[in-house]
């Protein structure tokens, strides 16, 4: 028989008895991205007039906080390589690219009496060369690095903090508003939790870490309503936060598992969720009532969990058109409690106890294991219970080794593309997907042992080469395709990848 029928025949018969796993598509408009981080690529950390970060300042001061001793001094190099960086997002095809502001670059001291114009010309140009390609800009305004200068009057401890923010989002709107249309003020105010990060170094009792968390949101909305009074209706840009949305998931079916991953949920997102996306507004009352009871049983007179004024929290309401998801991994949770956990210091607050699925791959990051089953679920409960918000997943990534041929990364990128297509068939309404990241970069205190680039860095290199991983050409065929390609392959020696401006070809198209 003609091979044609026998395709044709097992075709039919694997529709007819749903043998074949339904293929499903992202849709034309969906935006594929990249994402970086200032910090963690730029270098050039005191050339032409920037100022000291909290991160410049702490590594240069305890370099042995980094596992391999390295800092952002030079990372990357993309403040003399960003022209190569455009050309790699050319060569991925990419619809968007997310990077973040350097707030010390711009405002040395973080205040707006200093601008620094040199500063400001490297976004100038990193923007316009986006433009030329059809690349479109998504710019973060916070990732995770604050002016030193401002460290030094309490960081996000001081209530003027959001005005500080606001100034300086003011800055960057009135320079870029023209020009760039997707904004994100910050990147994981949970980073006011994490023990190894300023600003909470040192803040052993979680004290200064709700404080953070309180003004490190009030600024968030204070720079929404700013864009939203002055620049929305001409620019008609979009503007929302990050967060960090792993899955909290319980270990067993015991209703005190639920409860207890419930507990998690509401520590690690809700916190920041409920003043944005729900109805009553304020920090979630699991929250305020776990840490009113811990602060009681520590001595303290009030809970160390502050609270919002009405005002604040008109103010937070509805203070994002999108809500960037940056989800990587699933954590199971036990309702017993340990002392010593170490990950997160809320822990103790909020009395769990977390693992990880025995089976589950593991990447080059002791905390990230893959369950893509999680990313759906995520999706699924935010739907429920923050009602269907407008999602742009801002990152998501795996960690390797060095090595170009990352098959493991391949891999999880496809089941985790296949558990987001089910989430938005279910109904999630999801616009984008940025994985992170686009090249190997500094992983703040793992230094450059873990790799999440889709691009190599060679860092011993003096033009800190890039070169594309097996991923790259994988990530580049899904964004043409649209589909999760099971076939997909290449030779494993010798891939090469070459500037395709996909966008160029649609800009043409448009016109
Ligand atoms: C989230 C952070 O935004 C980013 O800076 C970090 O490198 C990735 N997670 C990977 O850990």
């Amino acid at each position: 028989m003609d091979t044609r029928w026998v395709v044709f025949i097992f075709s039919l018969l694997s529709a007819t008895c749903g043998w074949a796993e339904k293929q499903r598509k992202f849709k034309d408009d969906f935006l594929f991205g990249v994402s970086t981080s200032a910090y963690q690529i730029e270098g050039g950390w005191n050339e032409d007039g920037k100022g000291e970060s909290i991160w410049d300042h702490h590594l240069h001061k305890h370099p042995e906080v980094v596992i391999d001793f390295v800092n952002g001094d030079v990372a990357c190099d993309s403040y003399h390589l960003y022209k190569r960086d455009v050309e790699m997002l050319r060569e991925l095809g990419v619809d968007f690219y997310r990077f973040s502001i350097s707030w010390s670059r711009v405002l040395p001291t973080g205040l707006p009496n200093t601008i620094n114009e040199a500063g400001f010309a490297y976004y100038d140009n990193l923007i316009d060369e986006l433009l030329k390609y059809n690349i479109i800009p998504m710019v973060t305004l916070y990732h995770f690095e604050l002016p030193q200068r401002l460290q030094l009057l309490g960081g996000w401890s001081n209530p003027l903090s959001v005005q500080w923010f606001q100034d300086y989002a003011g800055q960057v709107f009135k320079r870029y508003a023209n020009k760039v249309k997707y904004w994100i003020t910050i990147n994981q105010p949970s980073v006011c939790m994490e023990p190894y990060a300023p600003p909470a170094l040192g803040d052993e009792d979680a004290v200064g870490a709700y404080i953070c968390v309180k003004h490190i949101l009030l600024a968030h909305a204070a720079a929404y309503r700013l864009y939203e009074k002055e620049y929305k209706k001409k620019y008609k840009g979009q503007v929302g936060i990050s967060l960090s949305l792993n899955l909290y998931d319980p270990v067993d079916n015991r209703t005190e598992s639920e409860e207890a991953a419930e507990r998690a949920r509401q520590f690690a997102s809700g916190l920041y969720l409920n003043p944005i996306w729900s109805k009553e507004g304020g920090f979630p009352s699991v929250v305020k009532e776990l840490v009113a009871k811990v602060s009681k049983k520590e001595g303290f007179p009030k809970s160390r969990l502050p609270e919002f004024t009405e005002e604040e929290n008109k103010a937070l309401k509805g203070s994002a058109d999108f809500l960037g998801m940056n989800h990587y991994t699933t954590f199971l949770v036990y309702p017993e409690s340990e002392k010593n956990v170490g990950e997160l210091w809320y822990i103790g607050d909020l009395d769990v106890r977390i693992t990880r699925g025995e089976k589950w791959e593991e990447a080059m990051s002791p905390w990230l294991k893959s369950a893509p089953y999680g990313l759906y679920k995520a999706c699924l409960y935010l739907n429920k219970h923050y009602d269907y918000p407008q999602i742009i997943i801002t990152e998501h990534g795996w960690s390797t080794d060095t090595g170009l041929n990352d098959t493991g990364r391949i891999t999880v990128m496809k089941e985790y593309f296949k558990a987001l297509l089910l989430a938005i068939e279910d109904g999630t309404e999801v616009k984008g997907y940025s994985y992170w990241s686009l090249m190997d970069n500094l992983e703040w205190i793992s230094g450059i042992m873990e790799r999440f680039g889709l691009y190599e860095v060679d860092f011993h290199s003096e033009n800190k080469t890039r070169t594309a991983r097996k991923s790259a050409l994988f990530y580049k065929h899904t964004i043409e395709k649209k589909i999760i390609d099971e076939s997909w392959d290449i030779d494993d020696k010798d891939f090469k990848i070459e500037i395709s401006d996909r966008r160029m070809k649609k800009k043409k198209d448009e016109l």
